[in-house]
Formats: structure tokens, C-alpha cells, sequence
């Protein structure tokens, strides 16, 4: 796609993102201010430090995007923003934001919905998928399978029923004493640890849908940790092992099986919870058995960031895609 340099910015939840693309696949510049600190002495992201921290990193974020690109503001061909679905005061400092510029640049602006902006990491790589393909979308807010039949054309074929799988690693990394954000200490802990010493039960649905499910394993860690605690470090490392490897057995399973059911042959596996290796392992592993391509971006691309959102934005822009300054902010913005 040959497109002048397109700015993007993501705000959704705990990091202050943004990113400058051009030709709508070449990464110029990505810069990623994470909030971790922030919220790791509550063990979990509290809305109001968010955006606070949000409107006070902004701009120096957006400016050094500028800069490394070497692109100025009046140079971009466009503006692409976050719009949804994520924290209501997060988005809008992100919003805000965009339609300042769009507006004292005169730049065409377009909302972007965040899980397409997961999806689109995917094009970020050296081997990006075709269409028609199955997104496994999996991140702190969200679990969800996309079916992809052509650009822009989303339909959701199964999401979590309750917990998103993010949001069980970090809860059981709480329960076991490891710290905020959850998923990558629970990785580093599972290294150590034996991912067979316990049986975690995996949500098979009666019904039969390709839904998935985590409180069951949640509250089965809790129990143990209740029953035996408190554990030593070799035991937290195999409830961990054993933790992780229930949830990518569930996530494997139902996500090949759908692919298979709908005939497609192509698999994106994204979201923050994507970073993690053994569920890219067990995932490429069972899709090379059932002769599935699987594109997976690298780690950094996986987890929040805004060229993902620039990728996306481009795409629309590109398509003639206009958002009108009246833009707002939708928290549980829909993608299909
Ligand atoms: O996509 P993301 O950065 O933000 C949301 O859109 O939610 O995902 C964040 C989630 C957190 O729950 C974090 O614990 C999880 O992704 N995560 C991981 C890993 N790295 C981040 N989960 C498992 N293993 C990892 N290595
Ligand atoms: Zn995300």
C-alpha cells in the first residue's frame, strides 16, 4: 500500500502508546510507555491512575514517535486512534488527543477498534496471513475467536465466558504471591516447575461451543493453594507449570478444533497473553499436526502497542475511512 506516514495512538488501558507507519506496514517508530509501576502496588490496573498517567505522558509519547520517524506533524497523511473497546477515561486522553491534531493539522482521522489492532500486529511481520484466517485474539481484557473471511470483515465464533485468559494469569500470579503483571512471572516461575505434577480441570463446554472458560481453573488454584499453602518455592513453580499448561491446552484445543470445523487454513495468534511461549509453542505445535499455518507476531508486538493500531488505522484510511471530530470514545466497543 503506497500511503505517506500515518500516526497512531493507543490509550485503552495501562500503557501510553504511539507509533508512526509508513505504507501502512513499515514500522518508522514505536514507542511504548508502560504504566506498570503505577499499578503494581495494587496487583491490578486502577482506572483513575491510568488516565492520569496517560494525559501526563501523552504528548512527550507522541513528540518522540515524531522524532525517531524524522516525520513532522504536518507530513502525516493521516491519524489513526484507539477508540474501544477499553477504560472510558484511558480512551479519551488517546481521543482527545488525535482530534486535537487531526483538527489543527487538517490530517483525515479514523478510530480504530483494539482487537483489530491485535489482529493487524500480525501484519507487522516478514510473513503476513491471507485472508480468509482464525484469530486467536487473547489478552487481559479479552478471549475471543475471529473468523477473518476478507479485510475488515470480522465474526466472532467463541469468547471467554468469564474471566479473560490475561486476567487469569494475572489473578492466579496473585494467588501465588507473584506480582503485577501476572502473566510474564507466571511464565518465568513455570520454567522451574513440573507442568504435570498437578491436573487442573480443563472447561470442556457441554454444549459443545467453541467458547472458552477460566474461572474453573482460577478457583481450582485457589483451592490448592489453600489446602497445601503455604507452598515453597518448588511448589509454587509446578502449580504455575501446571496452571499454564491447563490454560494452553484449552486455548490449543478449542481454537484448532474451530479452525478445522470452518475449513480455514490460516491461524493468527495475538493479544498480550500471545507473548507467552508456551502457549506460541503448543499452538504451532498442533497446528503443524493438523497442517495449519500459524502466524504469530514477535512478543513485543503481541502486547499493547501502537503500530498495531497504526497498521489498522492505515487500512481504513486507505478504504476512505473518515472519522468526524465528533469522535468519541466506546468502551465496549464491538468488533464484530
Ligand atoms: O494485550 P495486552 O497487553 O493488554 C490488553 O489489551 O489487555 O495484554 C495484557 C495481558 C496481561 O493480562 C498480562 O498478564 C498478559 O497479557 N501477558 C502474558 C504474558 N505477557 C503478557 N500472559 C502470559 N504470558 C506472558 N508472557
Ligand atoms: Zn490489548
Amino acid at each position: 500500500m503506497a500511503m505517506g506516514p500515518v500516526l497512531g495512538i493507543e490509550s485503552s488501558c495501562d500503557e501510553t502508546a504511539a507509533a508512526v507507519l509508513a505504507d501502512g506496514r513499515r514500522v518508522l517508530s514505536s514507542v511504548v510507555a508502560s504504566q506498570d509501576d503505577v499499578h503494581a502496588p495494587y496487583g491490578g490496573v486502577v482506572p483513575e491512575l491510568a488516565s492520569r498517567r496517560h494525559i501526563e505522558v501523552i504528548t512527550p509519547v507522541v513528540e518522540r514517535a515524531l522524532a525517531e520517524a524524522g516525520v513532522a506533524l504536518g507530513g502525516l497523511a493521516g491519524i489513526a486512534v484507539t477508540q474501544g473497546p477499553g477504560l472510558v477515561g484511558s480512551l479519551l486522553v488517546g481521543c482527545s488527543m488525535a482530534k486535537a491534531l487531526a483538527w489543527a493539522h487538517a490530517l483525515p482521522l479514523v478510530g480504530v477498534n483494539h482487537l483489530e489492532g491485535h489482529i493487524y500486529a500480525a501484519f507487522l511481520t516478514d510473513d503476513p496471513p491471507d485472508w480468509p484466517f482464525l484469530a486467536l485474539v487473547v489478552s487481559g481484557g479479552h478471549t475471543a475467536l475471529y473468523h477473518v473471511p476478507a479485510p475488515r470483515q470480522y465474526r466472532l465464533v467463541g469468547q471467554t465466558r468469564d474471566d479473560a485468559a490475561g486476567e487469569a494469569f494475572d489473578k492466579v500470579a496473585k494467588l501465588l504471591g507473584l506480582g503485577f503483571p501476572g502473566g510474564p512471572a507466571i511464565q518465568r516461575v513455570a520454567g522451574q516447575g513440573d507442568p504435570r505434577a498437578i491436573e487442573f480441570p480443563v472447561a470442556n463446554m457441554t454444549d459443545g461451543a467453541r467458547d472458552f472458560s477460566f474461572s474453573g481453573i482460577k478457583t481450582s488454584v485457589s483451592l490448592h493453594v489453600r489446602r497445601h499453602g503455604p507452598l515453597g518455592e518448588r511448589q509454587v513453580a509446578d502449580v504455575a507449570a501446571s496452571f499454564q499448561a491447563a490454560v494452553v491446552r484449552m486455548l490449543v484445543r478449542k481454537t484448532v478444533r474451530a479452525a478445522l470445523h470452518l475449513g480455514v487454513k490460516r491461524l493468527v495468534l495475538t493479544g498480550g497473553v500471545a507473548a507467552n511461549a508456551a502457549l506460541r509453542a503448543g499452538l504451532a505445535a498442533e497446528a503443524g499436526e493438523h497442517g495449519l499455518r500459524l502466524h504469530v507476531p514477535p512478543p513485543r508486538l503481541c502486547t499493547d502497542n501502537a503500530a498495531m493500531i497504526t497498521a489498522a488505522g492505515a487500512e481504513r484510511l486507505a478504504a476512505g475511512e473518515r472519522a468526524p471530530l465528533t469522535m468519541n470514545a466506546v468502551p465496549d466497543l464491538a468488533l464484530a
